[in-house]
């Protein structure tokens, strides 16, 4: 338990605290071998830097009571049948009002192309440790980011995963800048994914009773980030997390997961299983939707928990062009406000809103709450 008291014995012994923290980050930080690494060497206890605080755990779920499910999309025939298209707009309208989130299938990307990108991110994570400790950075800059924890430094526990990062539009990087292990089958995800997201962009235009092209005529579709992660298998899944309760910054997510599970969707206040589905695809809202939707769609706050059994491997699609520097200004869509709905957030670039969240990290309150007006 922490003191409140403030007797100068207890700051200093706050501040040893801080003192071994930041040193064993740094320790786990150059190891440049993330979770992975440490799991590699044999370890049995989860190491005291990646305790999450109970109060991540309060409201844990409770499969099959409250038979509670997140909306399936099923986009088969949509492109057809004009009746079949509207209401599945419907369905993504109350999805995105309501969950923030809905389960896609019959997307159109191929089974065999989701099974190959997951073996890419197991190869690129299981590949000589001495190899992939080359791509290992914190600079934001690069074409390929790979690290255990952007924001390790900053919160308040680490999460029992590693992460890499590329940014594949719309500077999409030559082949060669990319990880052997991975290259290909990264390039013909993206592609795919790139065109699925802008169906979906569509579907939530008209979902917003907006012309189909107006949040890609805003740009919502011009950035992707591919990050694929890797969830060990876990000693003590009780005292961490796969990744702390966020939302995410985007505007638009799509989640690949594999067959193990985890992710969870905080819904009326219960954290709502997202059980994996095989050939099915997670979307979810993000910060900047909620944002020019002025509230009308949700980003919902999710987690992932960590699990004995592993590895775990999901990548997740990222429409923003995140860090990369960018003067348009983005506020409410002047179609959805009215004299009961004023504008609720103040304007901001991605780049600012970017660099806002990831400052302050995964965990903690919503980024977005500091946008309100
Ligand atoms: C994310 C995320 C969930 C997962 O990358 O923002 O929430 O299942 N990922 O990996
Ligand atoms: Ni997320």
């Amino acid at each position: 338990m922490r003191s409140t008291s403030t007797s100068p014995t207890e700051i200093a012994s706050e501040e040893e605290q801080n003192y071994d923290k930041i040193s064993d980050l740094k320790a786990f930080d150059e190891t440049k071998a993330g979770v992975k690494g440490l799991v590699d060497a044999g370890i049995t206890k989860v190491p005291w830097i990646f305790f999450s605080p109970e109060d991540e755990f309060d409201k844990v779920s409770d499969p099959g009571k409250n038979e509670l499910y997140v909306p399936v999309v099923d986009l088969d025939g949509v492109e057809k049948d004009t009746i079949l298209r509207k209401n599945i707009v419907d369905i993504v309208q109350d999805a995105s009002e309501t969950w923030g989130f809905f389960q896609v299938i019959n997307h159109g990307i191929p089974d065999t192309v989701l099974e190959e990108m997951l073996d890419g991110v197991r190869r690129f994570y299981e590949q000589d440790t001495e190899v992939k400790k080359e791509w290992y950075t914190r600079d934001g800059s690069k074409t390929v980011v790979y690290n255990s924890n952007f924001d390790l430094y900053r919160a308040g526990s680490a999460n029992w995963r590693d992460t890499t990062y590329c940014n594949m539009a719309p500077n999409p990087p030559s082949p060669d800048e990319l990880p052997k292990s991975c290259r290909d089958i990264l390039v013909e995800y993206s592609r795919k994914v790139r065109e699925l997201g802008r169906f979906l962009f569509e579907l939530l235009s008209e979902a917003l009773n907006l012309n189909p092209s107006h949040l890609i005529d805003m740009d919502c579709a011009k950035g992707l980030a591919i990050l694929y992660h890797y969830y060990p298998a876990c000693p003590e899944p009780e005292l961490t997390l796969g990744a702390s309760k966020h939302a995410d910054y985007d505007f638009l997510t799509v989640l690949l997961q594999d067959h193990i599970g985890g992710l969870q969707v905080l819904h009326q206040n219960q954290w709502v299983d997202i059980p994996p589905v095989p050939g099915d695809l997670v979307v979810n809202i993000g910060d900047l939707l909620q944002l020019i939707s002025n509230d009308k769609f949700k980003s919902s706050q999710h987690r992932v928990l960590a699990n004995n059994v592993g590895p775990r491997v999901s990548v997740a699609s990222f429409f923003t062009t995140g860090l990369m520097p960018s003067s348009k200004i983005y506020g409410h869509i002047k179609e959805l406000l009215s004299q009961d709905n004023p504008p609720k957030y103040k304007e901001t670039t991605v780049t600012e809103y970017s660099l806002h969240y990831n400052a302050k990290g995964l965990g903690g309150t919503s980024a977005l709450l500091d946008f309100r007006l």
